[in-house]
């Protein structure tokens, strides 16, 4: 909460849809922003799937701007966060940024992020929500973070696409690095997360073994969240907060639901322990 300096920076990015990206930008900003942090959310995925969980249909003033210039509007939508709307267009932009031949094409959002330092400054965190691609938003949005988060869930499809994000920060790496200075310009982290890890009855299923035998060898795993209704729930009709239901009483009353919250808390501690090292210095 030093006003001085500028936020950690996260962006939830694996090119795989439907693997959990967007409800972990959701819980892991009001994880923050009940702690007391000021988080502000950027949805830069065209589909607007987290702006749409805030019941926000915005099309001025919205993400879109951070590249093509104008306004942009952070609209506060709970205690401590304040969320950048996307915009559908967003998808056309990669193309466009190509056509014109724009410059130093991965350090848009960055040149952005200085030119409005006084706002920016404001907030403690900024989590950043992408589309499931590798494409030149999303390299935006790695270029200026402390780490990226893939999120995973237990599916093959999800599995395959860790190499794939780690290739593409990799080739983010070497297209951006100073020759000159002979550094690197991006310093942002690859962890994963698990989630959705399902048992049946007793028994995980086979893709969720597979998938914990996976995050308990590979140290860039923080843990993973298991499967819930509630959580489901949350990100569906209701788009109450988890957090929120995990305070009630009546739900606290149902033990599965405790040792749940507990679960993802531990999950929460983890990513800021592995965000405190990665900013110590
Ligand atoms: N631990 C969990 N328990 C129950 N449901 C979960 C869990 N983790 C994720 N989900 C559900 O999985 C779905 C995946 O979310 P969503 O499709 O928004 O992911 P995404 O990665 O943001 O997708 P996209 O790639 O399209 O942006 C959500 O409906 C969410 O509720
Ligand atoms: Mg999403």
């Amino acid at each position: 909460m030093d006003e001085e300096k500028f936020p950690i920076v996260l962006t939830a990015a694996l090119p795989a849809g439907g693997t959990g990206k967007t409800p972990f930008i959701k819980v892991y900003g009001e994880w923050k922003a009940r702690q007391g942090y000021k988080v502000a959310l950027i949805d830069l995925d065209h589909q607007c799937s987290l702006t749409e969980l805030y019941d926000i249909y915005e099309t001025e003033n919205t993400s879109l701007n951070l590249f093509k210039g104008g306004e942009v509007n952070f609209i506060p939508v709970e205690e401590n966060i304040w969320l950048l709307p996307a915009h559908p267009n967003l998808q056309y932009e990669p193309a466009r940024l190509r056509a014109e031949g724009t410059q130093n094409v991965y350090f848009l959002l960055e040149d952005w992020l200085y030119e409005h330092e006084n706002l920016i400054k404001s907030f403690d965190y900024l989590l950043i929500d992408t589309h499931p691609d590798t494409d030149t938003l999303t390299k935006n949005a790695l270029a200026i973070s402390t780490a990226q988060i893939g999120v995973v869930m237990p599916t093959e499809k999800s599995t395959n696409a860790i190499p794939k994000a780690e290739q593409a920060l990799i080739d983010l790496k070497t297209d951006t690095y100073d020759k000159r200075h002979k550094e690197e310009r991006v310093t942002c982290e690859l962890f994963l997360m698990g989630t959705n890890i399902e048992k049946v009855g007793k028994y995980y299923t086979r893709l969720s073994k597979q998938l914990m035998a996976l995050i308990s060898e590979d140290e860039r795993f923080v843990g993973y969240i298991p499967h819930k209704e509630l959580f489901a729930q949350a990100f569906s009709d209701e788009k109450q907060s988890i957090w929120t239901q995990l305070e009630k009483e009546a739900i606290l009353k149902v033990e599965t639901n405790q040792t749940f919250k507990q679960q993802l808390e531990e999950v929460m501690t983890e990513i800021d322990k592995k965000i405190e090292v990665l900013t110590w210095h």
